[in-house]
């Protein structure tokens, strides 16, 4: 049986990767995103399965998670979809768009959960896939598994000035992400986060920097972040783990990170 995995914001940067990397690797896939012109070229180049779905549009979520089951179910979900508007002080933020960061980030990320849970779970019942790793590790081949994996981001690990509403909202998924695990335990679901430093994504920083392309290009300068590729590889590597095998927290950044607040700049050169 081909294991299938639904993707969300899936119709660029690291999702679109994401889906990429699954289907390289033999997996259906199924791309949810807001922008259908996007998605379909990426269906045409990898064979994904469409959902157009504003994933904090309740009734669409539940549209798109019968379209889900219709069209073969699914045992893995990445909620990917999400971003940041904005890098002002909490004393000069905009409530609208600290509101936007929850509703894609935290809510998004809840209902495309709550509604796939139930599709998931049937995979559950399913005979293990072939190539899920349990029976080949001799671990309970009687039953299926799924998997979710939350794209959260350092920034709902650590706080920095500016980050205000982004951190708020990548904070709350992160903590979303662990009460998930504790709810569903007992059942052969595995919940995992990835939490990427700088990534260097076309859209990321322009949408945060409200469309100033100049301004956009200044945190990749004189520094190799990670690329969408990258995250995407060590993502779908988690779910080709044995099944049983769960990364609760992965932490990813470019080698010339080594926090939130250092980043360095030049090259990286051994001291003699
Ligand atoms: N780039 C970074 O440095 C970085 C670092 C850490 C974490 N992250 C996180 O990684 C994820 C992907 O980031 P990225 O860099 O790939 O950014 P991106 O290229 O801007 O991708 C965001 C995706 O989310 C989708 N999306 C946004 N709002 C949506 C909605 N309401 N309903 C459905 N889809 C929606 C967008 O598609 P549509 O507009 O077509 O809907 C797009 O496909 C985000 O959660 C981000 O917070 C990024």
């Amino acid at each position: 049986m081909t294991q299938r995995v639904v993707v969300t914001g899936a119709s660029s940067g690291i999702g679109a990767a994401t889906v990429r990397r699954f289907a390289e690797l033999g997996w259906d896939t199924v791309a949810v995103a807001r922008r259908e012109d996007k998605l379909r070229a990426l269906a045409a180049e990898t064979g994904a399965h469409v959902i157009v779905c504003d994933v904090t549009d309740e009734d669409a979520v539940a549209r798109m998670a019968d379209e889900v089951r219709a069209t073969g179910g699914a045992s893995g979900l990445v909620n990917n979809a999400g971003g940041a508007l904005g890098t002002e002080s909490v004393e000069t933020a905009l409530n609208d768009e600290w509101r936007r960061m929850f509703e894609v980030n935290v809510i998004g990320l809840r209902n495309v959960t709550a509604a796939l849970l139930p599709v998931l779970r049937e995979a559950t019942l399913a005979a293990p896939a072939a190539d899920a790793g349990a029976a080949a590790d001799g671990v309970d081949a009687e039953h299926g598994w799924a998997s979710i994996m939350n794209l959260t981001s350092t920034a709902g690990l650590a706080a920095y000035a500016g980050g205000g509403g982004y951190n708020a909202a990548k904070y709350a998924a992160h903590a979303v992400t662990e009460v998930l695990r504790l709810e569903l335990a007992g059942e052969p679901i595995r919940v995992m986060e990835l939490a990427p430093g700088l990534v260097h994504t076309e859209e990321f920083t322009l949408n945060r920097l409200r469309g100033d392309a100049a301004a956009a290009v200044k945190p990749y300068e004189n520094v190799t972040p990670l690329t969408a590729e990258d995250v995407a590889r060590v993502l779908v590597g988690a779910f080709e783990q044995a099944p049983h095998v769960n990364q609760d927290l992965i932490v990813l950044r470019p080698v010339a990170q080594s926090s939130v607040f250092n980043t360095h700049r030049g090259p990286l050169a051994a001291r003699g």
